[in-house]
């Protein structure tokens, strides 16, 4: 084939076929970041920061890889925002998601079922702590803790209890960012500008370390709580073990085992918000487990659709369910939808992810990684700037120290690991691995060390 030319400003470029097909690429790639600027507004970003940090279009993705319009390939450590399973494009998830399409989209929820839906909540009915019945869906983690926190509400003055209108929380935690989950939040990025319209909720400390010690401590304060104003509480809601967002702090399984003795004596409700930590990320199926617990509500979405499509759920007991189920027109039904609850392809994803983690032993293969990965992390202990090194299950945790927040050391990180193949997405000075559980040990070799390269270089 003959060569190609083109006219780039004032140059004109001689290019064979593969220059021309590089060249076209990186285009496509130049105009999608234009035509993206023109007409989007990004999630937790502040847009001015694109003058100088340019985004990055994704062509496309496979296994534990993003690629970029260039061929950069980058291993997507933080599962794209902790969702990610079983990888990207991964080719069972893809041909369920294929399948379900050509049979049913989607169909309301109210008066009409479908086999999907129902055949997943069987599946979470029989997988969640012993107790917890029923399921009722919605779209995001963020509107299932809308859900949770009506619903326990909704449940105490059906049962007549009338002033238990007070939500608490823990403090650090990280529950969304709609205006109710939010205000059951506690980390101040996010809460102070909204503060003045948010719903009076009160915080409980959250154990300081990952001691029993510390869990026992925490406790204390919570039952001190209660003791005060239990007659107020309608439930406290907690990200078991570990508070995402709120820089991975980690916590000992004995603070949910004493929270829940404190909210059986107390008459409060336990929400277990399982949206990160659901699927396998603490090592168990779901954290609660770690304690031999049964909350009155568990919050999951995220992993439950693989990382595919946007589905949550929140699982309840019968004898919840059983206090809104009455005649009509006593205003005790919970009316409360969105419209694509339940959607018949995301329910399909949920099933699809549910098969692997049966057929593949998904939870013992990924101890084996958890070690591998425990055994890397040694080499971060004792740098200079390292404050802690912490793990729960699939998730590590590197907290650095000596930093002020105008140095951007996550931008800093962030911008090291992309320059070396790895998407790091730190949390302020907490750098945090998260991978799907598709990562092999060669892959975590890369993984690490390109952490460990960027925080060297700060
Ligand atoms: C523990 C927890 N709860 C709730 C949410 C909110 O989920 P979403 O972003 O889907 O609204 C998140 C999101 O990161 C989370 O980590």
């Amino acid at each position: 084939m003959s060569d190609i030319y083109v006219i780039l400003g004032k140059f004109v470029l001689k290019l064979d076929k593969e220059e021309l097909q590089r060249y076209n690429l990186r285009m496509n790639n130049l105009e999608l970041k234009k035509r993206d600027l023109d007409v989007l507004w990004h999630p937790c970003t502040q847009m001015k920061d694109h003058e100088t940090l340019p985004l990055i279009p994704i062509k496309k993705a496979h296994g534990v890889y993003l690629e970029d319009f260039d061929g950069n390939r980058y291993i997507d450590a933080v599962s794209s925002w902790w969702v990610n399973m079983f990888g990207h494009t991964n080719e069972y998830i893809n041909k369920k998601i294929k399948e379900q399409l050509d049979t049913l989209e989607h169909v309301m929820l109210a008066g009409f079922t479908h086999e999907q839906v129902v055949r997943l909540s069987e599946r979470l009915v029989k997988l969640t702590p012993k107790g917890l019945d029923k399921c009722f869906y919605s779209d995001n983690g963020s509107s299932a803790v809308e859900v949770a926190l009506k619903m326990s509400y909704h449940a105490h003055l059906n049962d007549g209890k009338k002033n238990k209108t007070t939500f608490v929380s823990l403090s650090n935690s990280y529950h969304g960012e709609t205006i109710g989950a939010l205000s059951v939040g506690d980390v101040e990025l996010y809460k102070d500008t909204y503060a003045p319209i948010l719903l009076e909720t009160i915080q409980t400390p959250v154990p300081v370390d990952m001691s029993v010690e510390a869990a026992i401590s925490a406790a204390k304060q919570f039952e001190l709580l209660c003791q005060k104003s239990a007659k107020n509480i309608s439930a406290i809601i907690v990200e078991p073990l570990i508070q995402g967002a709120g820089y991975m702090h980690m916590y000992h399984s004995e603070y949910l085992r004493l929270i829940r003795e404190i909210c059986n004596t107390y008459d409060v409700h336990l929400i277990a918000d399982e949206v990160m930590v659901g699927f396998g990320r603490t090592g168990k199926l779901f954290a609660c487990e770690h304690a031999n617990i049964t909350p009155d509500f568990i919050v999951l979405s995220k992993g439950l659709t693989g990382g595919y499509l946007p589905l949550s759920v929140v699982l309840t007991s019968n004898e919840i369910y059983a206090k809104f189920y009455c005649d009509y027109g006593e205003y005790k039904a919970f009316l409360h939808s969105h419209s694509y609850t339940g959607n018949a392809l995301a329910c399909a994803a949920g099933n699809a992810t549910l098969d692997i983690f049966e057929s593949e032993n998904i939870i013992e293969k990924n101890e084996k990684l958890a070690e591998y990965m425990e055994q890397k992390l040694k080499s971060f202990e004792g740098l200079s700037n390292v404050k802690e090194v912490r793990q729960t299950g699939m998730v590590c945790a590197i907290e650095l120290k000596g930093y002020t927040p105008q140095e951007r050391v996550n931008v800093r990180v962030y911008q090291y690991g992309l320059a070396h193949g790895v998407l790091l997405r730190p949390l302020g000075h907490v750098v945090y691995l998260m991978p799907p559980y598709t990562i092999t040990p060669e892959e975590i070799d890369i993984m690490m060390d390109v952490t460990l390269g960027a925080i060297n270089s700060l």
